[in-house]
């Protein structure tokens, strides 16, 4: 390709990833497979790095991240970041709409919208192209922050249709609880820190010098003000109902997110329906916001120093109550981190009966200075798990201040407590049942070796009775095992046996995710695994190389020194080796050339691959993946749960289906 067709083609390609984004982010209405997209994503990124003089900044290929940046530029405001004067009491917002009625002696329209809990950022577009994006700073000058903002699928690169040449559109960034419970999952799994709240994590991200970082959180963002409009629009209700042509997603009216009334009653009904329904929300809120519709209103308003005269914001009163913290008990995570809990007399707050709050560790019980049969104030905010916020001294009746313990729970060991960690540990890894259990329990899981036939209540029974002391005695379980355990037939048995043996293939990096190492997540095994090839290497691997390997510090580096230095470990190691497990990275390079010429299909889900890995081999092995049944296909590659239309075409058309086994034959 020369270099012009080149240009024409990365330009088709830009237009058309970025319209498929919004068909499928904005309106739900995407014309195309997922699998589709990533090809033609795939063959931009390509072009791209053939022909870099024609990246350009709004190319979707920046939606993944990627791009470092050393510090964050601060610009100037074009407009002031003003903030709104708040209130907790609905009185006061009828004062303020009296303010309003005194002032303006004409009929107003008022539009209510949720107060989202995030972080604000002002976005210009400049000939429809996102140009910057900035934080709100001290209002008048924010941080640069346009590459991660970039990364965030609901905001458009590239606008359609009848946009203004250059305005600013304003809203509020935020993490979305699936995503924050998610993440936090991700990192109890790794054994680091939980994060306190989806507003505090979506700030913390936005501000990540890896772009990278920023497109895996997946944050959100809502849309609430324009600005540098042309003077004849109306009011705030039409133009953001403009964006939406533009290619914005906007506040839904149907869902109530935005809605416009010319009476008090509206405004209270608005604040009294979402005061009950904001707990249903897939996001946080923490309140209200009530703005004068018309701009020219608007202007006649004006502004007080700080905050706009024709705006107002009703916050939630975050629930709180009192009730009697009856005892701290403690939990053993698998990474034997404690987690002292409350356990509070029952009481009802927002909704939910609420026994236990988290007590995150020994600095909060200091700080809290609790005391046993303590009243305390119990909140629950946007967090999930409530909190203990305060303790009502004068009613304290006990002189029997909480001491945290200083043995585990479960198996009696000192704890330790690292220097500069908040949390305490148990050191005894291979025989704290907690611990033993909840490595077992890690090791199965669908990320890591994905063995079916088995979960947490099975190896509860398992380790009782002695028969799976570590991960590698699964290895060793038999049939007659199996059949003597209670509610167990020969059905399940011969399952769970078939399960742990497909174990057997499950590639290198999702063994060592497997293996629990503190620290080491998925992304860390995967980057382990590559760079160091295979599991000899990798524990034999001194400090300076592990450094070196990108996104490997110095806490994940003394973490997998010490986890390989450990006899127990090695010992393990050793027996999970012998049983065949896969020690050696899949070289990314192709392995065989048996599927040469050869168009497959992958439809359904798998027990030893994801799809993604079975794609993967299949180009390894030098087929081509195609995206759906037709004369070209050679193989479907049928997994459970597959549609039956396309078993009938591929049925029809003679084309070869392949059972998983028969595939992973196939290649070997
Ligand atoms: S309007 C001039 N609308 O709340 C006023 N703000 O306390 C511009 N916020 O800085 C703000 N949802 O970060 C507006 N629907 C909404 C909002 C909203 C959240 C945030 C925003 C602002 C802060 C003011």
């Amino acid at each position: 390709m020369d270099s012009l067709q080149a240009k024409a083609e990365i330009d088709r390609l830009v237009q058309d990833l970025n319209r498929h984004n919004q068909l499928y982010y904005i309106q739900n209405a995407p014309e195309i497979s997922d699998y589709d997209f990533d090809q033609q994503l795939k063959q931009l990124e390509k072009l791209e790095r053939e022909f870099p003089e024609y990246v350009s900044e709004n190319s979707p290929t920046k939606r993944v991240g990627g791009d470092l940046t050393k510090k964050f530029e601060a610009v100037a405001h074009r407009y002031p970041m003003l903030s709104l004067s708040n209130t907790y009491s609905e009185e006061e917002i009828a004062e303020w709409e009296n303010r309003i009625k005194k002032s303006i002696d004409e009929s107003i329209e008022y539009v209510c919208e949720l107060k989202y809990d995030g972080v604000a950022i002002g976005i210009r577009y400049e000939g429809g192209q996102l140009t910057a994006a900035v934080t709100r700073g001290d209002g008048e000058k924010g941080e640069l922050v346009t590459t991660n903002v970039r990364t965030i699928r609901t905001v458009p690169l590239q606008l359609q249709n009848d946009f203004p040449s250059d305005f600013e559109i304003r809203g509020e960034i935020f993490m979305p609880h699936e995503q924050f419970e998610q993440l936090n999952k991700e990192r109890e799994e790794a054994g680091e820190a939980l994060y306190a709240n989806p507003r505090n994590t979506a700030s913390g991200t936005l501000k990540s010098l890896d772009s990278k970082v920023v497109a895996d959180r997946k944050l959100d963002c809502y849309l609430y003000g324009l600005y540098g409009l042309s003077t004849t629009e109306v009011g705030h209700y039409e133009s953001v109902l403009k964006a939406q042509n533009w290619g914005f997603r906007i506040p839904s009216p149907e869902k109530r997110f935005i809605e416009k009334t010319n009476s008090i009653q509206g405004i209270m009904d608005f604040i009294h329906f979402w005061n009950v329904e904001r707990h249903n929300l897939p996001f946080d809120i923490d309140g209200i916001v009530i703005k004068v519709n018309s701009y020219e209103q608007q202007r006649k308003l004006g502004f007080t120093a700080k905050s706009p005269r024709w705006a107002i914001a009703y916050k939630f009163k975050t629930s709180q109550v009192e009730t009697r913290l009856e005892a701290v008990t403690y939990q053993v995570g698998r990474t034997g981190a404690i987690t002292p809990v409350a356990n509070l007399v029952p009481v009802q707050l927002g909704g939910t009966t609420v026994k236990r709050a988290s007590l995150h560790n020994a600095d909060q019980i200091e700080k809290l200075n609790l005391h046993t049969g303590d009243i305390v104030q119990v909140e629950k905010g946007g967090e999930i798990i409530p909190k203990i916020v305060g303790v009502n001294v004068g009613q304290r009746q006990s002189l029997q201040k909480i001491q945290f313990i200083e043995a585990c729970p479960e198996c009696q060991t000192i704890l330790i407590r690292k220097d500069g960690e908040a949390q305490h540990y148990c050191p005894n890894e291979s025989s704290c049942p907690p611990q033993v259990k909840g490595k077992i329990a890690h090791f199965i899981s669908r990320k890591a070796m994905n063995i079916d036939g088995l979960g947490e209540e099975t190896i509860e029974v398992l380790y009782d009775k002695g028969l799976v002391q570590n991960i590698a005695d699964l290895y060793k379980l038999t049939f007659d095992q199996l059949l003597e355990l209670d509610r167990m037939g020969e059905k399940s048995a011969n399952n769970m046996l078939k399960g742990i043996e497909a174990s057997k293939n499950v590639p290198f990096e999702r063994v060592l995710f497997g293996l629990g190492i503190r620290f080491v997540g998925e992304t860390v095994a995967k980057k382990l695994a590559q760079s160091f090839g295979n599991m000899d290497a990798l524990s034999r691997a001194g400090y300076d190389e592990l450094i070196d390997v990108e996104e490997i510090g110095e806490k994940i580096a003394i973490s997998v020194q010490h986890y390989f230095q450990d006899s127990a470990n090695l010992a393990l190691i050793l027996s999970l080796k012998e049983f065949g497990l896969q020690f050696e990275a899949v070289k990314k390079e192709s392995v065989s050339n048996v599927l040469e010429g050869k168009v497959l299909v992958v439809s359904g889900t798998f027990e030893t691959f994801s799809r993604d890995e079975l794609k993967e081999l299949i180009e390894r092995n030098g087929g081509k993946v195609g995206s759906s049944v037709s004369s070209k296909t050679n193989y479907l590659v049928a997994g459970a749960n597959m549609g039956p239309a396309k078993l009938k075409t591929a049925t029809n058309l003679g084309v070869i289906i392949l059972s998983e086994d028969e595939f992973i034959k196939l290649i070997s």
